[in-house]
């Protein structure tokens, strides 16, 4: 590789001003500029289709109308744009990617999921191709305003209002909701592990499920209790890109200031209720969710021991995160040099866990439906506290 020492930043400035000169027509400014053709840019060109712009998009530079250069480089810093991430390079050994996640994970499968290359609406038949990002076309293409309504992994049909919602709401909605728990734990004892139960994964960055609650359905809502619904939060914030700039995916911070003094998102709150029962109303109420899924997990674990009967280790960084510790030493077990899948599931357990997950999930939940989050760490911690004989009241925690 020639350009090892540049910093894909650094090779994007140049990208950039490559598009200037090969899309500002000649004679505007031709005394001073170079001409696009100069050897050494076309080889940085040549680099740029190789090492940093994914297969799908931008395209090539002739292809990029010069409007466009503030969204592209704001883009190419994104997560979007990331094609070495794990969500984007997970299939690269296989060279294609199943259709059930090539919606979410390639702009192609998008654009194949909601018919939008012409095909009959619906995951793609057949494998698509790895190489693809969240590409221009995944929220440009002009059949995306043909998207009335976004199904939901509860089986909402949830409708939307411009193609920004229709887009991201079809990838960042998860990949279970409290129906596939409900249906997974059926009539089985509470408290009695079940080597049939697994762990059901909400999958990743699940804002819209989040943004949603109870309407949306995507933790599990223990019986007798209500749920907050969507978070309509005030106007003008209405829909993801009122906080999140869609190209940069940054969250605009000087916007919240209109309506907030308390400086940075995470110091923001309104609430005048210390949910987490630490009676500290000075910080934000991202702090009350974080105590709040911090105690649950400990109360997982707690469980896992002394009801479930085989204690649990979690790692965040290895699916299906839950493993088994038979022994109790805070090892995970190992079989035929892999790791050993938690297999004590209970019904109560499974339904912590799984709203746990969830809540976690989603960094942004403080920002995205506080209220729901919330609801849903109390009732499980609530749920869960009570046979391990722990004093629920007296941790004064606040729904
Ligand atoms: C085709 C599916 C898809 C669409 C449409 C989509 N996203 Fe994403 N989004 C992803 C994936 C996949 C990631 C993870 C990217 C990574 O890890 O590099 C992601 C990451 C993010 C992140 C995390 C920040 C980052 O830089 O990693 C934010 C915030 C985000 N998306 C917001 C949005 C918003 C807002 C919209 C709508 C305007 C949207 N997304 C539309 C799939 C999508
Ligand atoms: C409804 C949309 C959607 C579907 C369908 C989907 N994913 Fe994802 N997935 C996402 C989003 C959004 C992220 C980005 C999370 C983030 O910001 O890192 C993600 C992230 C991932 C990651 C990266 C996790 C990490 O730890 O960084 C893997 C691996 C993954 N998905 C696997 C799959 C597999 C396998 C399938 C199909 C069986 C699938 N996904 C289907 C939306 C989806
Ligand atoms: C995740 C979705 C998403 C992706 C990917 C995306 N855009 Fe956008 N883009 C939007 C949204 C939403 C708007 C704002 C539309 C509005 O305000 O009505 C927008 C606005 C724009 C605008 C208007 C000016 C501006 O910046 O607000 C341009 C130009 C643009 N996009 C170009 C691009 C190009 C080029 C790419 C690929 C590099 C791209 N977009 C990728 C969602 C996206
Ligand atoms: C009220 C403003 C607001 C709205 C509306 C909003 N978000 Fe967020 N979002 C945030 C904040 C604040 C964070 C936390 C950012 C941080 O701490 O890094 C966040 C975080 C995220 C993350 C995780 C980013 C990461 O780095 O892991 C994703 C993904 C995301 N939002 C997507 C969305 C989607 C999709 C929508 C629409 C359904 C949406 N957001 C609506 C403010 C908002
Ligand atoms: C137009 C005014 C307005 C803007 C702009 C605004 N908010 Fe809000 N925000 C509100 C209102 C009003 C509530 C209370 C809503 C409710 O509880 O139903 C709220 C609630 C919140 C809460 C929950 C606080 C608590 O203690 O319950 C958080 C977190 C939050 N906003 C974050 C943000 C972030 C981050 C931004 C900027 C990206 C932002 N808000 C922009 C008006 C605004």
């Amino acid at each position: 590789m020639i350009y090892t020492g540049l910093k894909i930043k650094d090779i994007f400035k140049i990208y950039v001003s490559f598009v200037i000169l090969a899309t500002v027509p000649a004679q505007s400014f031709a005394q001073d500029v170079t001409t696009p053709t100069s050897p050494e840019i076309e080889a940085i060109a040549k680099e740029l289709e190789l090492f940093v712009m994914p297969r799908s998009g931008p395209f090539h530079p002739d292809q990029i109308k010069i409007e466009n250069q503030l969204a592209i480089s704001n883009w190419a810093r994104s997560g979007h744009s990331d094609a070495a991430s794990e969500s984007f390079a997970h299939w690269n050994a296989e060279g294609e990617i199943p259709p059930a996640c090539a919606t979410c994970h390639s702009g192609a499968g998008f654009r194949i999921f909601h018919g939008l290359d012409g095909s009959e609406r619906g995951p793609s038949a057949t494998p698509v191709p790895t190489g693809g990002v969240v590409d221009c076309a995944t929220c440009h293409d002009p059949g995306l305003t043909s998207i009335t309504e976004v199904k939901f992994p509860s089986g909402l049909m949830h409708p939307v209002a411009s193609t920004a919602e229709a887009s991201c709401m079809t990838c960042h909605q998860g990949r279970a909701s409290g129906v596939q728990i409900t249906a997974a734990v059926g009539t089985r004892d509470a408290d009695t592990p079940d080597p049939a139960l697994n762990f059901i994964n909400p999958h990743y960055a699940v804002a819209a499920a989040t943004w949603l609650g109870g309407y949306g359905g995507a933790g599990y809502h223990y019986p007798a209790k209500t749920y907050s619904g969507r978070f309509f939060h005030a106007r003008p914030v209405e829909t993801c890109v009122s906080c999140h700039e869609p190209h940069s995916l940054e969250v605009a911070q000087q916007s919240c200031s209109t309506c907030h003094q308390d400086g940075t998102p995470d110091n923001i709150r309104l609430s005048r209720i210390s949910y987490d029962g630490s009676g500290n109303l000075a910080k934000g109420i991202r702090s009350d969710i974080a105590a709040n899924a911090e105690r649950l997990h400990g109360l997982v674990i707690e469980y896992s021991k002394s009801i479930a009967g085989t204690p649990m280790v979690y790692d965040g960084h290895s699916f299906p995160y839950f493993f088994a510790d038979a022994n109790g030493d805070g090892r995970i077990d190992q079989a035929d040099g892999k790791s050993v899948a938690y297999k004590a599931w209970t019904p109560r357990l499974l339904k912590a866990a799984y709203n746990w997950k969830l809540v976690t999930s989603d960094a942004g939940a403080f920002a995205h439906n506080p209220h729901y989050a919330l609801e849903l760490l109390y009732d499980s911690i609530e749920d869960i506290a009570g046979p391990l004989g722990q004093d629920f009241a007296s941790w004064s925690l606040y729904r």
